[in-house]
């Protein structure tokens, strides 16, 4: 990987060439979404099957009508309220959004990112960025630029470096393509902040494997085997199993040799922070059971059990 400024990103976007850049939610990797090419390049790198749609990045929530081809009143509402954010909405795709990003669908999912530098970077280009997770498949998002270089260390591909991301879980997917808006993917704008814009319950898509293709439990699991438990549940895992594993939870405990607690940040917020990284960690440490605290569902607690269910399920 390659750092360079954010002016040699703009110039490595506009030559059809990619650049990981920071996002609030986790970093992407991005390409100019209007070249077919480039955004080719992207399935390539992350060895990530052609039909699993991308993101496009816009610079602005005013931009959203060149891109589609209706915007329902919800979907102006929410888009009006909470972007830039890590809220993503899918929507029908506008003739302007080439087949390649959206995966052959007819709809296109896109989100304005709270990122100064990823903002930036659109505006520069002065065209919007197709991107995905900068992760190589299968493995979980990166939230620093140093989980970047360690998945896509050995290509040439250019590198913003925006520090580490604010929120850490990826941005939540709403579709608003087919009526009532549902949640396809919990992320990190909450139910709560969801109903409340709306002023009304949303409910979670039924079939996620159909409404939103490259959403198997895989992608959000590490290398290592994940448990994930509620509080009360703890106590008695530690009393039937034997080690090795690590305990990731609120409060320590009395372990058996062998076992390794590790602190979980006791708010939310700090959690999302930190879940991808310390996953990554472990798994750099050699770690094969992670016995992770389920947090509760309120807030962000919501996305991070998702997350956790998710890469509990993964085997
Ligand atoms: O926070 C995020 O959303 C980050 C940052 C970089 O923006 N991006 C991200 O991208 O997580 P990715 O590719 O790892 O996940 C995008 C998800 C995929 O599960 C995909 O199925 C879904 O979005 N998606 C994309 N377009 C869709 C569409 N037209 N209909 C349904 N789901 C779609
Ligand atoms: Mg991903």
């Amino acid at each position: 990987m390659r750092d360079v400024s954010l002016e040699d990103a703009i110039e490595e976007l506009r030559a059809g060439r990619l650049v990981a850049l920071p996002t609030e939610t986790v970093y992407g990797l991005g390409a100019d979404a209007l070249q077919p090419d480039a955004v080719r390049a992207i399935f390539a790198v992350k060895g990530r099957p052609a039909n699993h749609p991308l993101i496009v990045h816009l610079a602005s929530a005013a931009d959203l009508d060149a891109y589609v081809r209706e915007v329902p009143a919800a979907a102006r509402r929410l888009a009006d309220v909470l972007w830039p954010g890590p809220l993503t909405l899918v929507l029908k795709r506008g003739d302007a959004v080439p087949l390649e990003v959206t995966g052959g669908l007819d709809t296109v999912a896109l989100r304005v990112p709270a990122h100064p530098l990823a903002l930036a970077l659109i505006r520069g280009l002065g065209s919007p960025i197709a991107a995905p997770s900068a992760n190589r498949f299968g493995k979980v998002s990166p939230t620093s630029a140093e989980h970047v270089r360690a998945d896509l260390g050995d290509t040439d591909i250019a590198l913003l470096d925006g520090g580490p991301s604010a929120l850490g879980i990826e941005s939540t997917i709403v579709d608003c393509s087919q009526g009532a808006p549902t949640v396809l993917r919990r992320g990190g704008v909450t139910r709560e902040v969801l109903e409340d814009v709306l002023g009304a319950p949303i409910p979670e898509a039924a079939d996620l494997s159909v409404r939103a293709p490259g959403m198997h439990p895989s992608h959000y699991a590490p290398r290592a085997m994940v448990i994930a438990l509620e509080a009360g549940e703890i106590d008695a895992f530690v009393a039937s199993s034997e080690p090795p594993y690590t305990l990731v939870a609120r409060h320590p405990r009395a372990l058996p040799s062998g076992a390794r607690y590790l602190e979980m940040p006791s708010e939310p917020a700090g959690l999302a922070r930190q879940l991808y990284g310390m996953l990554r960690e472990l798994d750099a440490r050699g770690e094969t059971r992670i016995v992770m605290e389920v947090p509760p569902g309120q807030g962000l607690g919501w996305a991070i059990a998702d997350r956790l269910a998710r890469a509990s399920a993964a085997r």
